[in-house]
């Protein structure tokens, strides 16, 4: 490659990087964890809160200079995309504390709506046929837009599957608003996936646990986009 195409290659490059948006990670758990080393990796910055300053700064000191610590008011002001890595009924939570502030942002949303049974598993919280993705798209804050993505395998698969070196591992996502398919898929590949859009938020069943393309459901593992074929998913197709 002449000198002048690797630098005009160089320039695309930066552009693309300094055009992406800013992505925040509340919640610093098993999943908010992940996901911010995961965007570390993929060399993409990335902004961390939890409910204190302090473990928001101990893992930014952990992950290097890609990843800035902040309060969540600051996390959810400064970013367009908001992953609220929390559980169900603490994103309901957040809806309300920071409804003025969430307006017109990109809510990313991982949860599933479990908790711990008395046989040492999990069980829904919610109706069977419902679906948390459904149930906080009805309670967005203004304007904003809301992604079902980065819940569908579990904390250790998502570690463990990012950046799969011969065919990445798939994320599915569902969104009601395909204007911002282009940013969700940019957020799942940074993290190291193929991302696949299963459609509206209506299909967020699908990819909740216990749904058919859960980990935890009855797809039951981690898929390349070959083996999603196979398994016959007619997004797919
Ligand atoms: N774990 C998995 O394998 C997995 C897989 C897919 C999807 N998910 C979903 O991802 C979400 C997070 O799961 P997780 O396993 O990461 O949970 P987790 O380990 O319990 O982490 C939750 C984090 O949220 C923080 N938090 C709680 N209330 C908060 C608030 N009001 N503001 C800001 N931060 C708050 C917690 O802080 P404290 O420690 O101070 O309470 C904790 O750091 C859940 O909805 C879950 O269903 C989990």
């Amino acid at each position: 490659m002449s000198f002048a195409l690797q630098f005009n290659h160089v320039i695309k490059k930066e552009l693309v990087m300094t055009q992406k948006s800013k992505v925040a990670v509340i919640g610093l758990g098993n999943i908010g964890t992940v996901v911010a080393t995961n965007l570390a990796k993929g060399n993409r910055s990335v902004i961390v809160a939890d409910r204190t300053l302090e473990k928001a700064n101990k893992l930014s000191e952990k992950l290097g200079s890609l990843v800035k610590a902040v309060t969540i008011t600051d996390a959810i002001k400064e970013a367009d995309i908001i992953v609220l890595a929390v559980w169900f009924d603490t994103i309901k939570e957040l809806f309300k504390s920071y409804a003025k502030e969430l307006q017109g942002k990109i809510i990313v949303d991982p949860s599933n709506p479990i908790a711990p049974d008395e046989k040492g598993g999990f069980k829904k919280i919610i109706d069977k046929d419902q679906s948390s993705g459904q149930i906080l798209s009805s309670l967005l804050p203004n304007g904003a837009k809301l992604a079902k993505a980065l819940g569908t395998l579990g904390a250790a698969s998502l570690e463990k599957a990012a950046f799969q070196q011969h065919e990445k591992a798939v994320e599915f996502y569902a969104t009601d608003d395909t204007s911002i398919d282009d940013q969700i898929e940019c957020l799942i590949r940074d993290n190291g996936f193929e991302p696949v859009r299963i459609g509206g938020i209506n299909q967020s069943i699908r990819i909740e646990v216990f749904g058919d393309l859960h980990e935890f459901g009855a797809l039951g593992k981690t898929v390349t986009l070959a083996e999603a074929k196979e398994v016959g998913e007619p997004a797919l197709h």
